[in-house]
């Protein structure tokens, strides 16, 4: 062995932090001009294994320093700090569709970054690394408390930030896939935002009914925020992704209970009859069931579904036109990501082009669904998205007088 590896360090700093921190990966002391592989390893709470991996060369110092150096090769290229975060990828021969969510706040994820001689790109676990540390990331903040809601028969957890308060208040909503998933409401609690993570597709399959919820479960939701001792009741604001966002607009439009300052729509689709039933609004959905289309791996591509365009313009709507017509086109934000796909994460989620994705409409059954997107653009979509949205969350729920504003992310 080389009688400098003995010494190689290598540093993540910081090495324990948020979900969307940076961190600066650092190699030193190894031989100047010297090929190295940067590698990250993660294993998930579902037990399976992803990884990450870079081709750099040392500097004449002998140091390689991720966040300035450019990758040569790997699951990136370029200069791309991050890269080993957004690049991670199931090992080969994994189960297709993976779909990176953590589901136990409370631990972080953990990853595994080592530093490995010459450009490699397999065996990984055959070679011993010249040098490892284990990394942090977190969605709670420290101080941030977990307080799960039962009351009004909500299947929800509330984030408060930590401190005293008061604290303004949002919604959160995912999609039509459903499950309690708390992730995104702990890291906007982690950036000050009580957030109140609600499953409302779910409790649809437990409750004898076999309805899904109606408008009374979210303004249900809305008082546990709204009442809360330390939340600020006029200052709450309402976030949904694909499914949730058709909820958060109509709510925001025909409940007369839930009084939103702002609302973020990421992935939305404004076709559906936001007028309807929660259950109407997904049957929409699935009237154009047979247009779905599928690739060559079978998987189900989706578009035709929501928007039947260009067999039906009429149904075309656009969200700045309307906001024109009503006079309130300077209530509106657009953010626009070519090249992203739908499911637009908080910075640094590893992509998943297409993922399992379970349909609970009968016959429910699981299917693996195209997201779309492309790696790189939509990584870069997720970091920037995230940032305008907390600036556009602070702005409309801790300052200024707006009425209602409107955040709408790539449809
Ligand atoms: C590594 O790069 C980052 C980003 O340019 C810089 O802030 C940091 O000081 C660099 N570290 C070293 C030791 O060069």
């Amino acid at each position: 062995m080389d009688r400098k590896q003995c010494c190689v360090k290598l540093s993540v700093q910081p090495s324990r932090g948020l979900m969307d921190e940076k961190f600066i990966v650092l190699v030193q002391n190894v031989l100047p001009g010297s090929q190295l592989t940067v590698y990250a390893l993660h294993q998930c709470e579902g037990g399976h294994s992803w990884e990450a991996f870079a081709h750099y060369t040392a500097n004449a110092a002998g140091t390689v320093n991720v966040s300035e150096d450019p990758s040569l090769g790997g699951t990136y290229s370029g200069v791309e700090p991050m890269g080993l975060m957004w690049s991670l990828r199931p090992v080969p021969g994994s189960k297709p569709g993976l779909r990176m969510r953590k589901m136990n706040v409370q631990t972080p994820m953990e990853v595994t970054v080592s530093v490995y001689q010459g450009h490699l790109t397999e065996g990984f676990v055959d070679q011993v690394p010249l040098a490892g540390v284990v990394v942090e990331r977190w969605y709670m903040a420290p101080g941030v408390r977990r307080i799960p809601i039962t009351e009004g028969g909500l299947t929800a957890t509330l984030f408060l930030p930590s401190g005293p308060g008061l604290f303004p208040g949002l919604l959160d909503l995912w999609g039509g896939g459903g499950r309690l998933v708390e992730y995104r409401a702990a890291l906007l609690a982690s950036h000050g935002i009580a957030s109140l993570a609600l499953d409302y597709v779910t409790p649809k399959l437990t409750k004898e009914t076999g309805k899904m919820v109606d408008n009374k479960y979210f303004e249900t939701a809305y008082r546990v925020l709204e009442q809360h001792p330390q939340i600020l009741g006029s200052r709450i604001g309402m976030l949904g992704l694909s499914f949730g966002t058709s909820i958060t607009l109509k709510m925001a439009v025909y409940s007369q209970v839930v009084k939103l300052r702002c609302a973020v729509c990421i992935s939305g689709s404004h076709v559906q009859p936001i007028n309807s039933s929660s259950e109407q609004m997904l049957a929409f959905n699935h009237r154009n069931v047979d247009k779905t289309r599928f690739n060559e791996e079978n998987q189900q591509i989706w578009r035709d579904r929501l928007l039947p365009i260009p067999t039906d313009p009429s149904l075309k709507v656009d969200m700045k036109e309307m906001m024109q017509r009503a006079g309130n086109e300077h209530l509106l934000t657009v953010l626009s990501y070519p090249n992203a796909g739908h499911l637009i994460e908080p910075p640094f989620t590893p992509f998943a082009r297409a993922s399992n994705f379970k349909i609970i409409i009968p016959p429910v059954q699981i299917v693996m669904v195209v997201w779309g997107g492309e790696t790189v653009a939509h990584s870069r979509a997720q970091d920037d998205a995230w940032r305008k949205t907390l600036v556009f969350l602070r702005e409309n729920l801790y300052g200024g007088s707006n009425p209602a504003a409107t955040l709408s992310s790539h449809l």
